[in-house]
């Protein structure tokens, strides 16, 4: 492996939430300063938006970790669920026996705790990621449960996490009543290109690197290609020691990550009679140039066979987004499982 190679005790890029990797870009510590400050303030509800790989779970985990010993959490990662399977899992992860109970008689036991938090001076938050996927029914339950007050302060605090169609669900008309009791609302934005340079070095020091081993060039090319997204950068960095450790090099350069960035999207590109050298001013993400560059003319005229292949190619497309989609599942999992372990 190219760790030993290049000074590191693990590898730096590994794509899991892992904590100890974090590192606080000014959004990311503003998006903890808002959510910390929600909770603590005890003002319901709390919600953080952010594309895809932006470090909104890597967030919440450190949340999580760092959370008061006053305050109970309950923590919601599966959000395919029905309003009774959000109860029971929010009962269950409380510590409250949710067995048998239907759900007005959840809704109960959950209250007569929350009393009893109150009571004991102790604090209560549901954190809830890919709040996104929840339906209006569940929400709108959410809502029940935070009526729960004092004069001062809600007993239940409620934060919820989501890709940004999480923001056109709390804009539902039915969902009106929901909006308007959020009080502390943050979009986490990705990292510009200074601090994609600075978490990636952050990375490698906490894996143990005393050098640099990305130029100020390679850092710009993969801030372009990964448009600031740390799980994209992840990636990337990780391909691009891998190939300097395969070709024998110290230091990635500019170079190696146009290489890395383009043999990543082989499949696509190659095919469609794209050349090797990708347009540096292109569009990250987009395929180098079809056929000739010159727009959408070339493909038109192709050979039938090539046609088809290409039609062929289209739905090989569609099956790698549903394999990338499963395999986003299995992270997902697989992050809990890892998350359960070291806390439970
Ligand atoms: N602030 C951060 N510090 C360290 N690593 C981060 C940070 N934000 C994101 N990452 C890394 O980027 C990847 C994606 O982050 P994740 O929290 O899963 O994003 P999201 O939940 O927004 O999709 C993870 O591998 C994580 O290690
Ligand atoms: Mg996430």
């Amino acid at each position: 492996m190219y760790t030993r190679t290049f000074g590191l005790r693990e590898k730096p890029f590994t794509i899991s939430p892992n904590p100890r990797f974090l590192f606080l870009s000014r959004h990311h510590l503003e998006a903890l300063e808002h959510l910390r400050y929600g909770i603590q303030e005890r003002m319901g509800f709390v919600v953080v938006t952010g594309e895809v790989g932006t470090g909104k779970t890597t967030l919440l985990r450190s949340l999580l970790e760092s959370i008061s010993s006053e305050t109970d959490t309950a923590f919601v990662f599966n959000t395919r669920i029905t309003a009774k399977q959000l109860l029971k899992q929010i009962l269950t992860d409380l510590g409250l026996d949710a067995a048998g109970l239907e759900k007005d008689e959840m809704v109960e036991a959950l209250n007569e705790f929350l009393l009893r938090q109150l009571g004991a001076s102790r604090n209560t938050v549901v954190v809830i990621d890919e709040a996104q996927n929840l339906g209006a029914e569940v929400l709108e339950e959410l809502r029940l449960l935070s009526n729960l007050e004092t004069s001062q302060a809600k007993l239940l605090q409620i934060v919820l996490v989501g890709q940004p169609e999480l923001n056109a669900l709390l804009n539902l008309p039915k969902l009106r009543q929901l909006r308007q009791r959020i009080t502390v609302m943050y979009h986490l934005q990705p990292l510009s290109l200074e601090e994609t340079g600075e978490y990636i070095r952050h990375r490698l020091r906490v894996a143990g690197s005393e050098r640099d081993l990305f130029t100020p060039e390679a850092v710009q090319g993969i801030h372009y290609y990964a448009r600031g997204f740390p799980r994209l950068v992840n990636i990337l960095c990780d391909r691009a020691l891998l190939a300097a450790y395969a070709d024998d090099k110290t230091q990635v350069d500019r170079p190696l990550v146009d290489e890395v960035q383009r043999e990543m999207e082989v499949p696509f590109t190659e095919t469609a009679g794209a050349t090797s050298t990708p347009d540096p001013s292109a569009p990250p993400g987009l395929p180098v140039a079809a056929a000739g560059g010159n727009g959408t003319g070339p493909l038109l005229a192709l050979p039938e066979d090539l046609q088809t292949r290409l039609r062929k190619l289209d739905g090989i497309e569609d099956d790698v987004k549903e394999i990338r989609a499963t395999l986003k599942n299995l992270e997902n999992l697989l992050n809990f499982s890892l998350w359960v372990d070291r806390n439970v």
